[in-house]
């Protein structure tokens, strides 16, 4: 059994094999504005549930978490709906890409998860519906988790979505002709554009994570509150879902549960262990940060934590 548990050593050391490795795939140029971020960026930061932090490379740097952000609107909409919840949204692995609409048709209009774009902007339609101030109570959730007040949105690049975001726009009048959607089409996308714009640091972000990875303390974070249950469904969608149709690789790979953004990061969490949130600009073909998997993939075989 490997024990390698100097995390500060394991950190260093996997950055800089990965130095040496060729980094694959493109950076997200279909929001315009994620095209001008430095493909070369590799930041990582690792938090234990004992409250230890640890850093390397470019984790204290800002940037675009996407939908890494849809794992803090699921855990709201899930504290307010309850069971209920799933009769909107369903729990199972797609097998398609992201932003995929085909099987939206064929299933009538409930999105397979939560994590799918079509999911997701049911999930910001409960919380438009429910939150007395939807994107200043949900940037609050946020900082309240990660415990940094500076989180913000990035306007720039939630406009540039706004500008080009034609296949959400399709998924949200599909939904909303299959009855799914309960607001006006506009101010939901709103709100999604904005949620994915939260610019995080992997500190930031491995933060905000650990309060799903801690199941020993109670989750309650400005109002929302989850059981022991419910985060535990959390870890389970994000392991079955969180990387679309790469979920089943990323388990194979890595084993943890997560969540990807096409801002480059990736959040993971080792249960009742550790948070870790790596990023990495160049995105492989499903849309997952290349660099990003292969950090993490290094890191669960080098200290043998993983959740398997
Ligand atoms: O809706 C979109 O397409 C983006 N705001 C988020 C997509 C995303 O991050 C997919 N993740 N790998």
């Amino acid at each position: 059994m490997n024990s390698n548990r100097d995390y500060q050593k394991v950190l260093k050391n996997i950055y800089n094999q990965l130095l040496f490795e060729e980094d694959f795939g493109t950076v997200a140029s279909y929001i315009p504005e994620l095209a001008k971020v430095s493909p070369k960026k590799l930041g990582v930061y690792l938090q234990t549930n004992d409250g230890e932090g640890y850093a390397y490379g470019d984790a204290n740097e800002k940037f675009s978490i996407q939908s890494i952000s849809k794992v803090f609107s699921l855990s709201i909409a899930l504290s307010i709906l309850g069971p209920s919840l799933w009769k909107r949204v369903g729990v199972e692995p797609s097998g398609t890409a992201f932003n995929s609409i085909v099987q939206l048709e064929y299933e009538k209009g409930v999105p397979r998860n939560p994590f799918i774009n079509p999911g997701a902007i049911v999930i910001a339609d409960i919380l438009v519906t429910y939150l007395n101030n939807p994107k200043q109570d949900f940037l609050n959730y946020v900082r309240t988790l990660s415990g940094e007040e500076t989180i913000d949105y990035d306007l720039k690049v939630a406009n540039s979505e706004k500008k080009t975001g034609y296949l959400n726009a399709a998924h949200i009048n599909m939904l909303k002709s299959f009855g799914n959607i309960q607001n006006d089409v506009e101010e939901v996308l709103d709100f999604y554009y904005h949620q994915c714009s939260l610019s995080l640091t992997c500190k930031e972000l491995a933060q905000a994570f650990n309060a799903f990875a801690n199941q020993d303390k109670p989750f309650l974070y400005n109002g929302i509150t989850l059981s022991k249950s419910q985060v535990k469904r959390m870890n389970a969608i994000m392991l079955s879902c969180g990387f679309y149709d790469e979920s089943g690789e990323f388990a194979f790979r890595v084993g943890l549960s997560g969540k990807s953004g096409v801002g480059g990061g990736i959040a993971a969490i080792l249960p009742r262990g550790l948070s870790i949130a790596v990023w990495s600009p160049r995105l492989n073909k499903k849309g997952n940060s290349y660099m990003g998997m292969r950090f993490l993939e290094e890191f669960t075989t080098e200290t043998d934590l993983s959740i398997f």
